[in-house]
Parts: C-alpha cells; sequence; structure tokens
C-alpha cells in the first residue's frame, strides 16, 4: 500500500520532499527542481536524518546536472551539496558513489545516469532499512515479558521520516507492532529542534503507542525499571564502533549502562565510515545560536555527540546485529 505521507517521490522532472519543518502542524510536500533546492532543503532540515539526507543529496546531483553535465560544473554540484551538512556520512557517502559512476561517462549521458543512480540509492535504502527491522525485532521479541509491553527508549528521529522508508531505529519497533508484539514507546523531545514530535507524529500515524518525554526524564524513567532498551539511530558510525548520533545520545547510552539496560544503534552500512578509525575523528556540526532561542546570551549548540563503542550493545544494519567494536566483518 503506498503511503500516505511518502519522504521522497519524483515527479519526473524534479523530486517531492516532505517539508519536516512544516511538521507536525501540516504534512505538506516541497517542490525540489534545481541544486539550490536541494541544497537549501538539506541545509534548512526540510530534509532531514541521515540516510534521506544521502537520497536528496544524490537526487540533487541529477537535478544540479540537468543544464550543464560539464565536468567543472559536476566539481560544483559535488561541492555545492558536500558542504551542506557535515556529520551525516550517508551525504558524503552518496556524492562519492554519484562521482564513481558519473565521472568516467561522457556529459551527455550524465543526467540519465545520475537520475538512474540516485533512484538505485533511494531503493537501497528502502531495503536496507526494512532488513534492519527484521534483525532488530529478534530483539525485541527476546524481550518479551508475558503480556506486557515491550519498552523501547529512543532519541531524536530515526523512524521513516530519517530515510526514504522504513526508518533505522524504529524500523524494528514498526516490525514488532506488525507482528503483533505489544511494544511501547519513549520519545524524546530532542531540544533544542524537537525531532522527538517527528517521532510522535510518525508514531501515531502507524498506531504505535508512544509517550513523549523531556531528555532530562529518561535516566529516571531508566532508573525506575521502565525502559527494556533502547535504540538509536546514527549519523555516523567510525570504524571501531563509536558513533555519532544526535546530542543527548550519549546521556542515554551512560545512563543506560548504569542500569543494566541494553543499548543498541541501527544504521544501514552507508551510515559506517571505514575511513574514520574512532569516535574522535567525527566532525560535529555546531548549528546556529538562534535554534536555543536563548536570545543575546552566548549559545554553544553542537547538534550531535559521539558515544563510545563500549557502551553500545551492538549494531543493528541490514547484515544482522554485530558487536561495536567487530564491524570490519561488514567491509
Ligand atoms: O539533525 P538531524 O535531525 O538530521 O539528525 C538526525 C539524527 O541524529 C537522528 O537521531 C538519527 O538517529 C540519525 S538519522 C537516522
Amino acid at each position: 500500500m503506498p503511503l500516505r505521507h511518502p519522504t521522497l517521490v519524483e515527479d519526473g522532472a524534479a523530486v517531492l520532499v516532505l517539508d519536516q519543518t512544516r511538521l507536525p502542524r501540516e504534512a505538506a510536500m516541497a517542490r525540489l527542481a534545481t541544486l539550490e533546492d536541494a541544497a537549501h532543503a538539506i541545509r534548512v532540515m526540510q530534509v532531514r536524518g541521515a540516510p534521506l539526507i544521502g537520497a536528496t543529496a544524490a537526487y540533487g546531483v541529477a537535478l544540479g546536472l540537468a543544464a550543464d553535465a560539464s565536468d567543472p560544473h559536476l566539481d560544483h554540484v559535488l561541492a555545492v551539496l558536500g558542504a551542506t551538512r557535515p556529520t551525516a556520512v550517508n551525504l558524503h557517502w552518496a556524492l562519492a558513489r554519484m562521482e564513481r559512476v558519473l565521472r568516467p561517462s561522457e556529459p551527455a549521458t550524465r543526467r540519465e545516469t545520475a537520475w538512474k543512480e540516485a533512484r538505485a540509492i533511494a531503493a537501497e535504502d528502502k531495503t536496507a532499512n526494512a532488513a534492519i527491522g527484521r534483525h532488530g525485532l529478534a530483539l525485541l521479541r527476546a524481550r518479551q515479558r508475558g503480556g506486557n509491553p515491550v519498552q523501547v527508549m529512543t532519541h531524536c528521529n530515526a523512524g521513516r521520516l530519517a530515510t526514504v522508508e522504513h526508518g533505522t531505529a524504529i524500523s524494528p519497533i514498526y516490525a514488532a507492532h506488525a507482528a503483533g508484539i505489544a511494544v511501547h514507546v519513549w520519545v524524546s523531545e530532542t531540544r533544542p529542534r524537537n525531532q522527538g514530535l517527528l517521532t510522535a507524529w510518525e508514531l501515531a500515524e502507524a498506531g504505535v503507542p508512544h509517550t513523549l518525554i523531556a531528555d532530562n526524564a529518561a535516566g529516571l524513567l531508566m532508573m525506575q525499571g521502565k525502559v527494556d532498551l533502547v535504540i538509536v539511530g546514527a549519523d555516523r558510525i567510525a570504524a571501531n564502533g563509536d558513533t555519532a548520533n544526535k546530542v543527548g545520545t550519549y546521556l542515554k547510552a551512560l545512563a543506560a549502562r548504569e542500569h543494566g539496560v541494553p543499548f543498541y544503534v541501527a544504521a544501514p552500512l552507508s551510515t559506517i565510515d571505514f575511513a574514520c578509525p574512532a569516535g574522535s575523528g567525527i566532525p560535529i556540526e555546531e548549528r546556529a545560536a538562534e535554534e536555543l532561542g536563548a536570545g543575546a546570551v552566548p549559545v554553544a549548540n553542537p547538534a550531535f555527540d559521539v558515544t563510545p563503542a563500549a557502551l553500545i550493545a551492538g549494531i543493528i544494519s541490514e547484515r544482522g546485529v554485530a558487536a561495536a567494536g567487530d564491524l570490519a566483518q561488514w567491509r
């Protein structure tokens, strides 16, 4: 059945994306017809979430080559899109993949090749995330106690809104819900941009029971035994398993360790940066002070933090579940 509100669809000459700056107030599509439209959508977070940023960037290359597919213009297109956001490696992964197929091809055929490759990236994202759901489902099944709902905590939005379809961290939750396993999701608000409201919106659409909490309530809920497991997404996973995700993730991992709650990361292989040996090498995006709404006071606004591999019970990808320190098997 087609989704009521898909995150990204083509209309022949352009790409329509669900404008996440207008959610949850209204579900409206934004039309991206040019390179600048695509770069702007990523920069201002009309599209957000590592896998969706990657797919949008791939389509951005196709849009950017519409009028000029020469080598210098290809360089320009890749540079503009590559400068939009630094942390989510899927963006750079997608651009590198587009360059790999486009660079050796004749400029006359590049536009068509670019659309084809962007389409393939989007399709593979759906398949990978569906597989993450199947692998993660086993973890939720294992936490079932009688008829009580499995209590999952998540952070930010790593649901279908962050991807072309299915989500990453939320994909196992959708799979459990579809399999008739009772599940309840603790959704943390995710200051300052409130991506938790996006998670609540999509869980409501899917009929999955959930409760929104302030970010600072997470530790208390774990201490009270109200959380069976934590599943978060990722923006970049270093080769040693250290994981960058939305700021606040690290604090949840620390609290989870203290209270014996397993802490999982779900992400497709396109989020693993094998060229980055450890989390200290991951660039952390610093976003505008205005996002904190604090007026004229000095502000620091790092958008991501890094959770050390030692705090992660396992990484769920389309290939299965692996120890965070054992990702080399997926290389
Ligand atoms: O800044 P965003 O909203 O693009 O960041 C996205 C996240 O950090 C999500 O939490 C997610 O886990 C990574 S994308 C599936």
